[in-house]
């Protein structure tokens, strides 16, 4: 996308400040709170906002509250985006500043990851219990049957398979499942749940959401029930899945609406309180992807709705025709 002239001096105005340049080079990571940005820069509150609030003028960066948190994430589009990226690229990878930040921001990932797995491995054993604290899960379950149909698929991979409900659930229609987690408790309370539902041709493996390891188009289904919540790059994650999904197969996206319920960040790991269709649709389709439904399923108690994403990529027939 092209800008005036005018407006690329703006975009180098707002970009060339020390602040401004390691905090961009930082979102290019991953999105990232106020808060954890704060941390990684070594600076107050007041003056990182105000840098965030220049390259959010200047268009660079887009800012989204998710409850009491303000996360901030480089801009998608546009031709900032492009300039940004050619300005980073400059860079050598090796520059000693932005080495110091990333080593800090890699801290503080490792630092929310610790938290979150010794959440999951603490909660393991009674996690069936827990998550229908929360929703009505046959209603969502049922949703999601109806959502998937019955015809029978060749893989289904299931990504943040926790218990494996998602693979007792759904495994049956598949010749072969596949589901990952990083949690080793989590693993086997799924092994064995998968060995009781009698799911022979199902296999658990120990992996990370953002780098699966497993090829390009393979999966005739890709679920994601009530994992992207937990993560820091919720995007990234919606990229990697939608990049297993084959021509003609689709993505299932199983989390709730945005929400207020701040003590799940405290009590139980949440780092996003929810996601709304637009967020999803856009990450969906920048991952080639198209949109084909939003269902939503209203609160068992007040402030939680339960949204079921679907979007399919497009069969190589409908490619090629368009
Ligand atoms: C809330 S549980 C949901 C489990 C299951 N999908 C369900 O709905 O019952 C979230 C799961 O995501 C897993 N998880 C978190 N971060 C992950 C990552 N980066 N890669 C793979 N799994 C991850 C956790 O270990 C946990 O089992």
């Amino acid at each position: 996308m092209s800008v005036t002239s005018g407006q690329v001096v703006e975009i180098l105005r707002a970009a060339g400040e020390p602040t401004r340049l390691r905090i961009l080079a930082l979102l290019f990571r991953e999105e990232l709170s106020v808060l954890e940005l704060c941390t990684v820069l070594g600076q107050s509150q007041p003056r990182v906002s105000r840098h965030l609030k220049l390259l959010a003028e200047a268009g660079l960066v887009e800012r989204f509250p998710d409850g009491a948190w303000v996360f901030y994430r480089l801009a998608a589009q546009g031709g900032g985006r492009a300039l940004v990226e050619g300005v980073l690229a400059l860079i050598v990878p090796d520059d000693a500043a932005l080495a110091v930040d990333a080593e800090r921001l890699s801290r503080v990932t490792a630092e929310r990851g610790a938290e979150a797995a010794a959440y999951f491995a603490r909660n393991a054993t009674h996690w069936d219990e827990i998550r229908s604290l929360h929703v009505a899960e046959a209603e969502v379950e049922a949703a999601i049957h109806d959502l998937v149909g019955e015809a029978p698929m060749g893989l289904l991979v299931d990504l943040g398979a926790g218990t494996g409900r998602m693979l007792t659930l759904l495994g049956g229609l598949a010749r072969r499942s596949v589901g990952l987690d990083l949690s080793q408790q989590m693993l086997n309370i799924a092994r064995l749940n998968v060995s009781e539902a009698g799911l022979a041709a199902c296999e658990l493996r120990h992996g990370d959401i953002f780098d699966t390891g497993l090829p390009a188009d393979c999966a005739d289904l890709v679920t994601v029930h009530q994992v992207l919540h937990y993560l820091g790059d919720p995007a990234a994650a919606v990229a990697e899945a939608a990049r297993l999904v084959a021509p003609g197969g689709r993505l299932l996206i199983v989390d709730f609406a945005p929400h207020a319920l701040e003590n799940l960040r405290e009590q139980h790991q949440h780092r996003r309180l929810g996601f709304s269709d637009e967020e999803i649709g856009r990450w969906m389709s920048d991952a080639g992807l198209a949109m084909e439904a939003a269902t939503a399923l209203p609160p068992a108690r007040a402030g939680l709705t339960v949204k079921i994403w679907t979007a399919r990529r497009p069969a190589l027939a409908d490619r090629s025709a368009a």
